[in-house]
């Protein structure tokens, strides 16, 4: 069986998040799978500067935003968490994406939204979608939003209520059929041009 490389950028910096929990949680649930690489991409951790050129047309850009475009390059899928603020996604989740272009290109991206209230932030879920499709990725149809996160995760991504287990298992079978499918028809590519 194929292995995937399938990073998840956390879209939450704030002190105090709990993002942070569901991202924690999406990497465990990738590599209990046994057949994904995967990490989080904290921009926390990152700390990106505020875009001011696209990678690609930096003379010399800084380490950390060569290694944020390498992990994307490498990358077969994307998982994006995102919190919902004030109606829409963290801006630092903008400023990260826009360092980008052609990383995304053909790359099915798997969009969870998370709420401390009882949408889910459904609302971030159409924006990122629209703001994903532009860059030439594909953002695939299934949704995980995930409602009053402080009562679903433990601090340390563990579940606190069983049942977000399974639904979290059909996102994650519909984000494996799209990278699967995309990437046989980019290996299908590679070898009828070989
Ligand atoms: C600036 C700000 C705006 C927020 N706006 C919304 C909102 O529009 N809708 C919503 O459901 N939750 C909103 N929340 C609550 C977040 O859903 C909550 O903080 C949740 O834990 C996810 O974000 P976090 O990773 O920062 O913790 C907001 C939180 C902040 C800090």
């Amino acid at each position: 069986m194929k292995r995937f490389s399938i990073p998840i950028i956390l879209g939450s910096i704030r002190t105090g998040r709990a993002s942070s929990r569901v991202a924690e949680f999406m990497k465990r649930r990738l590599r209990e799978t046994g057949r994904v690489d995967t990490e989080v991409i904290d921009l926390r951790e990152a700390a990106l500067p505020m875009m001011e050129e696209r990678l690609r047309f930096l003379p010399d850009p800084p380490a950390r935003v060569v290694e944020f475009g390498e992990t994307i390059a490498r990358a077969d899928a994307i998982v994006i968490v995102s919190p919902e603020y004030n109606g829409g996604y963290p801006g630092v989740l903008k400023n990260a994406i826009d360092y980008l272009l052609r990383e995304y290109r053909r790359k099915p991206v798997g969009i969870v939204t998370v709420s401390s209230g009882t949408f889910g932030g459904i609302r971030v879920l159409e924006q990122l979608r629209d703001v994903m499709f532009a860059t030439g990725a594909i953002p695939i149809p299934a949704s995980l939003p995930v409602s009053r996160v402080q009562d679903l995760f433990e601090e340390d991504g563990s579940l606190k209520d069983a049942s977000f287990e399974g639904r979290a298992g059909k996102f994650l079978d519909e984000l494996f059929w799209y990278t699967e499918a995309i990437s046989d028809m980019k290996e299908k590519e590679r070898h009828d041009s070989a």
